[in-house]
This record gives structure tokens, C-alpha cells and sequence, in this order.
């Protein structure tokens, strides 16, 4: 779970630069030039493979840690004391992680399926003649529903990589009394400021911020 978990977060900083180019403000003109090399770059075609399983494993490996700790513990606790916090913490990434799961099938739809399998012919081009992929993000974050649903998956993965990044370190053994503090730290800047940022995506495009 920490290793693909790790890489899946590599994927997010990618993911996340590369969207936040939108904020250049310039009807997406930036931000099509790098989805364009996203797509015609071989080496990029080839990790979204390897994205696409380690996103797969995680999950099974996340239902399989699941399924064990239920068989650890058949009988809840009448009293949950000490260990109380533990569970609310296992528990709580199980079923985020699921509502990060529906957001993606949701995410996917949107847009992948339109960049990758039916094409993008019905948006036009933008100022530069390029496929317009910022086209489908305007179009979709007209949506109040998809726009509030976009902010709670956000939420939601805040709160799994507030756990999961200081674990993902621990289960790796990399912790160490000297830098514990430190990795903490990162793994609270970046969980508070990924999400933010993908937040801001549709949220700027409702509220015409950006155009
Ligand atoms: C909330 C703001 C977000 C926006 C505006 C956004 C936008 C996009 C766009 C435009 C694509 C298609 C890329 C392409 O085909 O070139 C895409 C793909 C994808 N997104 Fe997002 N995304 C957001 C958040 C997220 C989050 C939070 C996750 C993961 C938890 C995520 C995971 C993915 C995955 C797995 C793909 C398919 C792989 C890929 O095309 O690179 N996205 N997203």
C-alpha cells in the first residue's frame, strides 16, 4: 500500500501542475500546450499503464488490509478504549479511499474518456489551433453538482493523504526520531495544498474567475 501509494502521489503533483497551468488565465492556451505533450509523449502513454495499475493495486491491496483487520477483530469492542482512535483512523481511510474511488470513476468519465477513447473534435480549437481539453473542464464545471461533488472528492482526498502520507513512510520504515517531525510536516504542506489547488480548478471556472 506505501509504494503504490507513494507513486500514486508522484502522480498528483504531476497532475496537479500540469491542471494548474488553467491558472495562467489565457483560455487554457497553456494549459492545452502541456496536455498536448502529456498526450504524444510515449513515455507519458506508457507510465498512464503503469498509473492505471498501481491505482488498482492500491485498491486491492486497501480491501485486503481491510478484509484482514475484520477478521482480526469479528467482534467489535462493547468499550473501544486506547485503540479507539486506531480504528476511527483504518476505518476512515477505507471509506474515503471508496469515495475517492466513485469520484474517479466520475473523473475518468469526464475526461479521460473524452481525451483518450471518443476524442475531442466536438470542442474546436483553441487561440493557438491545438485540441481544446480546457473546453471539456469549462464545460463540466458549468455543472453547481459536478463542481460541489469536484470540492468533496477534494475533501476527502485531503483527509486520506493526511493519513496515508506519514504512514506510507512509517510502513516503509523510513521514520527516524530525527526526522519524523519533518516528514509530518511535508505530509501535512502537501495534503493541505494538492487538494486546495485542485479545488480551485472547478470552483475558479464556476465563478468565471478564470475563462
Ligand atoms: C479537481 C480538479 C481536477 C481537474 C480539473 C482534473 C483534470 C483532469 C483532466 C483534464 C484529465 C485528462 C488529462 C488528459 O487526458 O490529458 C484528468 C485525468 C485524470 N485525473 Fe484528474 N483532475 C482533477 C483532480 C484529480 C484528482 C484529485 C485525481 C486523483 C485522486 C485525479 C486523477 C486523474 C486520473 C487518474 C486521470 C487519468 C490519467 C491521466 O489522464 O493522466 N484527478 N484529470
Amino acid at each position: 500500500m506505501a509504494l503504490t501509494g507513494l507513486f500514486l502521489i508522484s502522480f498528483l503533483v504531476v497532475h496537479c501542475a500540469l491542471n494548474a497551468l488553467i491558472f495562467f488565465n489565457d483560455g487554457g492556451v497553456t494549459f492545452n500546450t502541456g496536455a498536448e505533450f502529456m498526450a504524444k509523449n510515449p513515455i507519458i502513454r506508457a507510465m498512464e499503464i503503469v498509473l492505471f495499475i498501481g491505482l488498482i493495486a492500491h485498491v486491492v491491496d486497501g480491501l485486503m488490509v481491510w478484509r484482514e483487520n475484520r477478521a482480526a477483530r469479528p467482534v467489535k469492542y462493547v468499550m473501544e478504549k486506547g485503540s479507539a482512535s486506531r480504528t476511527w483512523y483504518s476505518a476512515s481511510m477505507g471509506v474515503l479511499g471508496t469515495l475517492i474511488l466513485l469520484f474517479l470513476i466520475l473523473h475518468l468519465w469526464h475526461f479521460w474518456v473524452k481525451s483518450r477513447i471518443t476524442g475531442l473534435h466536438d470542442y474546436g480549437v483553441d487561440a493557438e489551433g491545438r485540441e481544446n481539453l480546457y473546453a471539456v473542464m469549462v464545460e463540466v464545471f458549468q455543472n453547481p453538482v459536478a463542481v460541489i461533488i469536484y470540492v468533496l472528492g477534494c475533501f476527502s482526498l485531503f483527509w486520506h493523504l493526511l493519513h496515508g502520507f506519514k504512514s506510507a513512510f512509517q510502513s516503509l520504515g523510513l521514520n527516524h526520531k530525527r526526522y519524523n517531525g519533518f516528514i509530518a510536516a511535508c505530509g501535512t504542506a502537501f495534503s493541505i495544498i494538492v487538494p486546495i489547488l485542485f479545488a480551485l480548478m472547478p470552483v475558479s471556472i464556476s465563478l468565471g474567475w478564470i475563462k
